[in-house]
């Protein structure tokens, strides 16, 4: 595969082969359509379907495959997109698969759904405000600043095929989790992680979520595994972070953050997303309050601790 095009470039040859597809074959814009396939550049493959999605009314057949019938009267078959994602898909990329999903790094084609999925783990509508929440250019800036470290759980079949339906974002640290812990923003400089050090010796988990409509399905476990990997392949110390207490919700009637979080650490409460960090070999060391603005968690979390036994000091 040839080296991939920047963002605008890709909008440019985009827009070229667009013209080209509407009928002004230029040489130029023949050329960019040419060169977009012989590349198989996913980014322009996948708006090469969608564009004809939207151009043709697709069936489905008793077989479940998808086909038009063109000026002729022929059936053409489509190909559809999970035949695509599989066949086409930059196989190097995937770093596990699951039933109907990879997890990768994230990519630009990923931004918008990583975005979307966010908001819905947490219950944010598409237009509300959220002081918190990353923005497509944040997740940008993410993939820049630090691309193996940002995660994307995307799925390969189904009608979300090619859309990313978890997510997780995390950054490079040189304080140890026995630093007093900044609340969250402190912590990561600010929404496109400028407080990232390239050679810190800690992963820090800054954010992760799974569509509601797909969780429980071991994606989550996924995204932990991808970046239990990560830290091992850097040789990193370890990897901290601080579980929000999403389950205290339910119990805010009955006690405050700082007890509900100390019976999670016990074991004596199930909370759905620290008890699951617990359960995949992190270590809860005490209850952070105020980390971040977070109304279910009490905005208190836990700090949860995975050392790396096979780090090698220089
Ligand atoms: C926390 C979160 C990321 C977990 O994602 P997930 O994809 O549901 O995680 P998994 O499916 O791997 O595991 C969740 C639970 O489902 C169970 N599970 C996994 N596969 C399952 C399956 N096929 N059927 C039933 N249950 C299953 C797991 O065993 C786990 O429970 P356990 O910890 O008691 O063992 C997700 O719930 C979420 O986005 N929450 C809101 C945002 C949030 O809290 N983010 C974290 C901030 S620190």
């Amino acid at each position: 595969m040839s080296d991939k095009p920047s963002k605008e470039e890709l909008d440019a040859k985009i827009e070229k082969i667009d013209a080209a597809m509407a009928g002004d074959q230029s040489e130029e814009n023949l050329a960019a359509l040419k060169q977009a396939v012989d590349a198989s550049w996913p980014e322009i493959q996948k708006h090469l379907i969608e564009e004809g999605r939207k151009k043709r009314d697709y069936q489905t057949d008793e077989n479940g495959s998808e086909y038009y019938i063109d000026e002729s009267g022929r059936k053409v078959l489509v190909m559809n997109f999970d035949e695509w994602w599989l066949k086409d898909f930059d196989r190097k990329d995937v770093i596990l698969q699951l039933p109907g999903v990879v997890i990768m790094n994230t990519k630009p084609w990923h931004t918008s759904s990583v975005c979307i999925s966010m908001r819905e783990a947490y219950g944010i509508g598409r237009g509300d405000e959220c002081s918190d929440c990353f923005t497509e250019d944040d997740i940008l800036a993410h993939i820049e600043r630090f691309p193996v470290g940002q995660f994307a759980a995307q799925r390969i079949s189904g009608p979300n095929a090619g859309n990313c339906v978890g997510m997780a974002v995390t950054m490079r640290t040189s304080r140890p989790p026995t630093a007093p812990i900044l609340p969250w923003m402190e912590a990561i400089g600010d929404l496109q992680l400028g407080a990232h050090e390239p050679n810190g010796q800690w992963l820090y988990g800054v954010e992760m979520a799974v569509h509601p409509m797909y969780q429980r399905h071991g994606i989550g476990t996924g995204l932990y595994e991808a970046r239990f990997d990560l830290v091992r392949q850097l040789n990193l110390r370890g990897w901290y972070a601080v579980g929000m207490l999403m389950g205290y919700t339910h119990r805010a009637a009955v006690m405050d953050v700082a007890e509900y979080g100390e019976k999670v650490i016990a074991g004596e409460i199930k909370d759905p997303t620290v008890t699951m960090q617990m359960n995949r070999g992190f270590s809860p060391k005490r209850v952070v309050t105020d980390y971040v603005d977070e109304p279910d968690a009490g905005d208190a979390g836990v700090l949860i601790v995975w050392e790396n036994l096979e780090y090698e000091a220089d």
